[in-house]
């Protein structure tokens, strides 16, 4: 059954730790893959569920930097990936599928935001590539190694998603690039394919999710010149965080981490988070704020649709060949 999209009154909020909801949550046993689990978001995530017992495997697309940031936390195994190269996404899935584990959650976390017009792989746009398209190849790898009835799969989106739905007409933006609505799309494709992936999912008891973190200064801001983020009213012109609605690290892991644990999405999926709770719909006033989730980001029909586009350009989709598992 499709989950409406609204709050569940989770009792959690924005000020809510990565921590906070995983109190009396019992990881051990668990196995976790977290991508980008090194920086910003993605690092607190990391030490929270391994906090919580899990065995967390972060594959990063720079070791010597994983090995530096998670190498000393317990529990924590690091493998390498890089999400915008397709044979390094199939290797790094081979090996794990090969070592006879399972998976119980996995955190599409790693990601690229409004960075200068780069092209990868077969010429493809760099943020729908890393953002969604490596992400699509690796469940789609991994599906295997997915623990029926039970594994759940976060996709961490953003709120940048209203900045565009999917270009149907020009996905890799080859006639005309904008940082920001490229970010937008990809972040869009995020939710998308959770919506997808829940849809062709759920009957084997494996449920997905997509989620807004919050507003949170980490690495990812590295693609904007400071000018743009005073004029945002982010930073002040020292580099000092101006924006009180900013969360910490551990309070921008939360989000991602209860959609990935938390016993009050038992049932649920296919719905995008914000704030430790499910999100309600956006307004359609672009001008009332960034809560919410687009209704175009959710669309059952642009989800398939999406799903048949990266399946032809990955050469990967695993549920015409598990069809039936
Ligand atoms: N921070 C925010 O305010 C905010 C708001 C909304 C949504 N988000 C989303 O939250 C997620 C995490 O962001 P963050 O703020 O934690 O950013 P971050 O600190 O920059 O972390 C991103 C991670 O993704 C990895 N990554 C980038 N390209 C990759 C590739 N080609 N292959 C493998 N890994 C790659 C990075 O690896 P390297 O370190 O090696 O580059 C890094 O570990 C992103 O999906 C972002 O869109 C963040």
């Amino acid at each position: 059954m499709t989950t409406p999209q609204h709050s569940i009154g989770s009792g959690f909020g924005a000020r809510s730790t990565a921590a906070e909801v995983l109190r009396g949550i019992d990881l051990t046993g668990k196995l976790a893959i977290v991508t980008g689990g090194y920086s910003g978001l993605g690092l607190e995530t990391t030490r929270a569920l391994a906090s919580a017992g899990a065995h967390v495997v972060v594959p990063a697309r720079r070791r010597e930097a994983a090995l530096e940031a998670v190498g000393g936390i317990s529990g924590v195994e690091i493998d390498t990936l890089d999400l915008t190269d397709l044979g390094s996404v199939r290797s790094f899935a081979e090996r794990f599928v090969e070592t006879g584990r399972s998976i119980d959650i996995m955190i599409n976390n790693a990601g690229v935001m409004a960075c200068p017009e780069t092209r990868v792989g077969p010429g493809w746009e760099a943020q729908f590539a890393t953002n969604h398209l490596g992400h699509y190849a690796l469940v789609n790898r991994l599906w295997p190694a997915i623990t029926p009835g039970g594994a759940r799969i976060v996709s961490v989106s953003s709120a940048g998603h209203r900045h565009s739905g999917i270009r149907w007409d020009d996905v890799h933006f080859e006639h005309g690039y904008d940082k920001w609505k490229a970010y937008g799309q990809a972040k869009t494709a995020n939710v998308l394919f959770a919506v997808q992936l829940d849809a062709l999912a759920r009957d084997s008891g494996v449920r997905a999710f997509s989620l807004h973190p919050g507003g949170i200064l980490t690495p990812l801001q590295r693609h904007l010149p400071t000018e743009e983020m005073v004029a945002l009213g982010w930073i002040d012109e020292e580099g000092t965080p101006l924006n009180p609605s900013f969360k910490s690290p551990e309070e921008g892991a939360a989000t991602q981490v209860w959609a990935a644990t938390s016993p009050q999405l038992e049932g649920m999926g296919g719905v995008y988070c914000e704030d430790c709770d499910i999100a309600g719909r956006a307004p359609q006033d672009p001008s009332a704020g960034t809560g919410g989730v687009r209704e175009y980001a959710t669309d059952p029909a642009e989800a398939a649709r999406l799903w048949t586009l990266s399946a032809e350009l990955t050469g990967v989709d695993a549920f015409t060949v598990a069809a039936g598992r």
